[in-house]
Order: structure tokens, then C-alpha cells, then sequence
């Protein structure tokens, strides 16, 4: 990663002879791209650290699959059948929605905001999370008490909410607890989304530092992965995007609670919440 002082360097030579305007502008185009690949790079680093919960899960639903299969070739009766014909079809059911999880995860590129049921958003995102945290001895608590409709970049508000519950699930070390809630606000006027964990929590005098670009606790581990302190400033700038509001509060040895709220969609676009 280049220092500050090597900045200036970058600036490729057909920019040295435009003018200052034409400078500021491509330097403008530049700073825009490279925030895209920002982007994209912590989009895949907050997936990665899912990626083996989830091939866990897959093997697992095949394993089922091909047991219940095996059970029912062996067994001509037809109770037995029905049986086996029902775990393999919920095991199959279940692989399909992790994928249309991973699908919605991946799809959506660009600012387009649509009208969704935030409860549907975090559900889609839960789904990829539940056997990471089963594998690290985390019980999960969801919460619908609305459904609150907000207009939303799906893909941004569900990377947000997947930065959330990765950061409750690594700072519960030893395991814990993790509670999900989806509300309206006290107000009525914003749909809420909290992320609650039993974990670590924040010392008061670092809160004021956990949003800020590359602020990180996570040291490296022996694969170099450590923390690249980007989740939270992510968060914040999609929340802000949003017009939305995002909370922290937090109780060293107790845990930590993020409060995201985001306001409703117009009544407009023929939505009403519930
Ligand atoms: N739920 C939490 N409990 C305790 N500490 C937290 C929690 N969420 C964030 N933090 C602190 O805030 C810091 C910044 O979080 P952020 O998500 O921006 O980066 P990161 O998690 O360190 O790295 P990355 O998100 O790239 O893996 C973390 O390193 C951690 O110290
Ligand atoms: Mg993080």
C-alpha cells in the first residue's frame, strides 16, 4: 500500500499536461474507482472468512443426501421411503437457500435502491452466517417485531448487516450469544435492524475510533489474515448513503449492540409497513 508521500506519483502523464480542472476531475474518476475496488475487495474478504462454514455445510447436506438415498434404495417398505424422501428433500431445500442467500449477496451492482422488507434482507444474510456461528459455539436469537419496508441498496444493507454479525461472532471468542432484532423505530419513522453480542465489548475510549478507515484490533494470523478495519467505516458510509442513522453502545466483559436505522420508503411507491 502506498504512503501519503507517494501519492502524487500516481498521477499518470497525460494528466500533467491538462489543465488543473481536467486534473481534479480524473483524479476525481480516480479516487472513485479505486473506493469501488474498495468495495469489492471487502465485500470478498467478509464472505471469505465464510467461505469454509459454508462448504462445511454443503458437505454435510450431501453427506445426508446420499445416506437417505443409500436408506431408501436398501429399504423397499414404503414408510421408510417417505421418510427418507423427506430428509432429502429438506436437506436439498436447505442447500437451496444458502445458495439464493449467496446469489442475493453477490447480485446488485451500482446505487440502485429498491423498496424491500428489511426482515427479508437480514434473513437472506443470516442464512450464510448460522453455521459459522453454530461452529464457533454462538446461539443466534432472531427477533421480527415488523417488517419494516426501507428503500435499500440490498447489496450494501446486506454487507453491512454480514460486517455486523462477523465482528459479534470474532469478538465472542469463547462463544455466546447473538441476538438479531428487526423493529420499527420508537418513532415509527425508521426501520431498525440490532446486532447484539455477549462478547468482549469496546473500551469507551476506542468507540470514537472503531468507524474510522483501517482501524483494526485483528492482528494477522499465521495465513496473514488479520482485520483490514475497513467493516465499520463501510457500514457507516452506507448508512449515511441511506440518510439512515447507525448507534453503538458497549460494556467491556458484557457486549456490544449496533443499532442501525433506516428510513421508510415513500408511501409512494405503494408500500405500507407492518
Ligand atoms: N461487536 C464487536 N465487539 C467488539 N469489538 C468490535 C465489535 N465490532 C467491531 N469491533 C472493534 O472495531 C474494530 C473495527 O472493526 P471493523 O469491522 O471496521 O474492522 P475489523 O473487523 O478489524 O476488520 P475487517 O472488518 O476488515 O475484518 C475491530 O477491530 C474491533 O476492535
Ligand atoms: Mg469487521
Amino acid at each position: 500500500m502506498p504512503s501519503q508521500r507517494d501519492l502524487p506519483q500516481a498521477v499518470a502523464p497525460e494528466q500533467q499536461s491538462a489543465s488543473p480542472e481536467q486534473q481534479i476531475e480524473q483524479l476525481q474518476r480516480q479516487v472513485e474507482e479505486l473506493q469501488q475496488q474498495l468495495l469489492i475487495a471487502q465485500k470478498m474478504s467478509s464472505v471469505g472468512q465464510l467461505a469454509s462454514s459454508i462448504t462445511h455445510e454443503f458437505n454435510n447436506i450431501l453427506t445426508t443426501t446420499i445416506n437417505y438415498a443409500k436408506m431408501g434404495l436398501r429399504h423397499k417398505d414404503a414408510a421408510t421411503r417417505e421418510k427418507c424422501f423427506d430428509r432429502i428433500l429438506s436437506a436439498g431445500q436447505r442447500a437451496a437457500k444458502i445458495t439464493t442467500g449467496m446469489l442475493a449477496y453477490a447480485r446488485s451492482k451500482g446505487d440502485r435502491k429498491e423498496a424491500l422488507d428489511l426482515a427479508q434482507v437480514v434473513g437472506d444474510v443470516l442464512v450464510l452466517c448460522e453455521k459459522d456461528l453454530q461452529m464457533n459455539r454462538v446461539k443466534l436469537q432472531v427477533d421480527v417485531l415488523a417488517h419494516p419496508m426501507c428503500e435499500v441498496n440490498v447489496s450494501h444493507v446486506q454487507q453491512v448487516v454480514l460486517n455486523l454479525v462477523v465482528n459479534a461472532r470474532q469478538a465472542m471468542d469463547g462463544g455466546g450469544m447473538l441476538f438479531v432484532k428487526v423493529a420499527m423505530s420508537d418513532d415509527g419513522l425508521m426501520g431498525e435492524i440490532s446486532v447484539r453480542d455477549t462478547g468482549s465489548g469496546i473500551p469507551a475510549d476506542k468507540l470514537p475510533e472503531i468507524f474510522k478507515p483501517f482501524y483494526t484490533t485483528k492482528e494477522a494470523d499465521e495465513r496473514g489474515q488479520g482485520g483490514t478495519g475497513l467493516g465499520l467505516s463501510f457500514c457507516r458510509d452506507v448508512i449515511e448513503s441511506h440518510k439512515g442513522r447507525m448507534r453503538v453502545e458497549s460494556t467491556v466483559g458484557q457486549g456490544t449492540t449496533f443499532t442501525l436505522r433506516l428510513p421508510l420508503a415513500a408511501p409512494a411507491s405503494g408500500r405500507k409497513s407492518a
